[in-house]
C-alpha cells in the first residue's frame, strides 16, 4: 500500500516545457530542471519553517532521463530530516509526453539542505519534525545518517 505523506511536508510544482528551454534539438537544459526543484525545495522549507530559506548545499543530483520540449515536468519536494536550523529536502521530477499513454517516468532526483534564515542573516531555529509513518521514519534515519557522514567528512 502507498504510504500518504503529511502535505505540510510536501509540494508538487507542474510546468511544460517549452522551445525557450531547450536547446536545438528539443533536449531541455539540466539547468532549468535544476531552477524548478530549487524552488520547490527553497517552498517546502519556507512553508515548513514559515522563514526566508536559502540553499546551502545539493547532494546526488542525477539525470535519469532526458527531458524533450512539450514534456509536463512535475517536481515533487519533501522535506524529509530537520536538525536545528537546516532542512533535508528530497526532491525527484517526473517527466511526461502528453502525447503517449505511457505516463509519468522519474527523470531527476536530488537532496537539498535547506538552511532557515532570520532578519539578522544569520540561521534560525526550525520547528521540531517528528516523522509519523513507516516511510517517513526510513527516509528520516537514511537522511540523519548521511548527515553525520558528511559533517565528519566536512570537519
Ligand atoms: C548556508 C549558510 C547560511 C550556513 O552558514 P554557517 O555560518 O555555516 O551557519 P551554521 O554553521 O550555523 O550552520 C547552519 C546550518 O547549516 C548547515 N550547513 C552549513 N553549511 C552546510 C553545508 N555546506 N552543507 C550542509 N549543511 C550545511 C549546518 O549543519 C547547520 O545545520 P543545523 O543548524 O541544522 O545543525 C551560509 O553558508 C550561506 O549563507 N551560504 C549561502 C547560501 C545561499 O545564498 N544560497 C543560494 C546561493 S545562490
Amino acid at each position: 500500500m502507498k504510504q500518504k505523506i503529511d502535505v505540510r511536508h510536501q509540494i508538487v510544482l507542474s510546468q511544460v516545457m517549452l522551445p525557450a528551454q531547450a536547446n536545438v534539438a528539443g533536449n531541455v537544459h539540466g539547468g532549468e530542471i535544476m531552477k524548478m526543484m530549487d524552488a520547490a525545495a527553497a517552498a517546502v522549507a519556507q512553508r515548513y519553517s514559515r522563514g526566508n530559506c536559502v540553499t546551502a548545499r545539493v547532494d546526488e543530483l542525477q539525470f535519469h532521463l532526458p527531458i524533450f520540449v512539450g514534456a509536463l515536468v512535475t517536481v515533487t519536494a519533501s522535506i524529509i530530516y530537520v536538525g536545528h536550523t537546516s532542512m533535508e529536502v528530497h526532491v525527484f521530477v517526473e517527466a511526461e509526453d502528453l502525447e503517449s499513454t505511457s505516463g509519468p517516468e522519474k527523470a531527476l532526483s536530488a537532496q537539498f539542505t535547506m538552511v532557515c534564515m532570520g532578519k539578522n542573516g544569520r540561521p534560525q531555529t526550525v520547528p521540531e519534525y517528528i516523522p509519523e509513518t513507516e516511510t517517513e521514519k526510513r527516509l528520516f534515519e537514511e537522511a540523519k545518517a548521511k548527515r553525520e557522514a558528511m559533517k565528519q567528512k566536512r570537519k
